[in-house]
């Protein structure tokens, strides 16, 4: 008789984190504006950083896009260090954002914002590009599908894609970033207060948005967000800074029910 074999099937693998910051810390002068942050991010999620005004939230971005180096500490990223790169190679592998102050060309169409993030992934030299041969003329035609299609995706309407980016309401212009952030084919998407600015009805929308556009880019995606309802409805962990401190991370029904939160952030709700 045969014996039954238990297959021993792999014990499962934890799963490895996209994103990793060990003891970063951030000093402007005298001001310790992020104070020995460590958290991982899991590839897929969304992960909520609140906290006051001035806690280090944009920082933690700036440093993790390359605009600021670290004091100390370290950021990895897929297990290779990022904390020294300029922010070229890192937007090159895979982190694209969004700012708090909308930073798109204003006197340039939505189209052209959305295709100058994009032109520098061209692969053609510049040969064939002033010659426009052929395979040139070919990327440029991948290129402006693509960002019609990221524009159709953030819902800017086709009959207005060549006004000009200053043109648009508020929250459409918020929306016109991330179209320029996806064109860059991003792994990870930082967004730094995406809904300000934005009415409940606006909001509403902005967060089944961002989940939509997790699942079809396949994105993990950091947002930095004040409106507590949309946090705690939309992001599967919160990180919460105060002073520059980490002081609370995890599941967000759990972080709500932190003292400190409560006490730091959440004290006027
Ligand atoms: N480039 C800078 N130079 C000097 N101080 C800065 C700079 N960037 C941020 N800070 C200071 O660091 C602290 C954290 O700022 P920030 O990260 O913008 O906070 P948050 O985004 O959470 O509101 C604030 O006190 C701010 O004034
Ligand atoms: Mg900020």
């Amino acid at each position: 008789m045969i014996q039954s074999q238990s297959i021993q099937a792999s014990p499962p693998q934890p799963e490895l984190p996209i994103l990793v910051a060990q003891g970063l810390t951030r000093r402007f002068g005298g001001l310790v504006a992020v104070s020995g942050v460590s958290f991982s991010v899991k590839p897929g999620e969304i992960f909520g950083l609140i906290g006051p005004n001035g806690a280090g939230k944009t920082t933690l971005f700036n440093l993790m896009t390359g605009l600021i180096r670290p004091s100390s500490g370290t950021l990895w990223y897929r297990g290779s260090e990022i904390s020294c790169l300029p922010p070229y190679q890192i937007a090159a592998r895979g982190i694209a954002r969004t700012f708090q102050n909308i930073r798109l060309f204003g006197n340039l169409s939505a189209l052209e914002n959305v295709l100058i993030a994009q032109h520098r992934q061209i692969q053609s030299g510049i040969v064939s590009g002033v010659l426009n041969l052929p395979k040139n003329r070919q990327e440029e035609d991948s290129i402006r599908q693509r960002a019609l299609n990221l524009l159709e995706r953030v819902g800017i309407q086709r009959d207005r894609i060549h006004e000009k980016a200053n043109n648009f309401a508020y929250g459409e212009q918020r929306r016109l970033e991330i179209a320029r952030a996806l064109a860059l084919q991003p792994q990870i998407l930082l967004l730094d207060e995406p809904a300000a600015g934005m009415n409940p009805n606006e909001k509403q929308q902005l967060s089944q948005f961002i989940r939509q556009v997790r699942a079809e880019f396949d994105l993990t995606i950091l947002l930095i967000e004040h409106h507590v309802p949309l946090v705690m409805g939309l992001c599967d962990t919160i990180a919460v800074l105060d002073f520059g401190e980490l002081i609370a991370l995890g599941d967000p029904a759990v972080v709500r029910q932190d003292p400190a939160v409560i006490e730091a952030y959440l004290g006027g709700e």
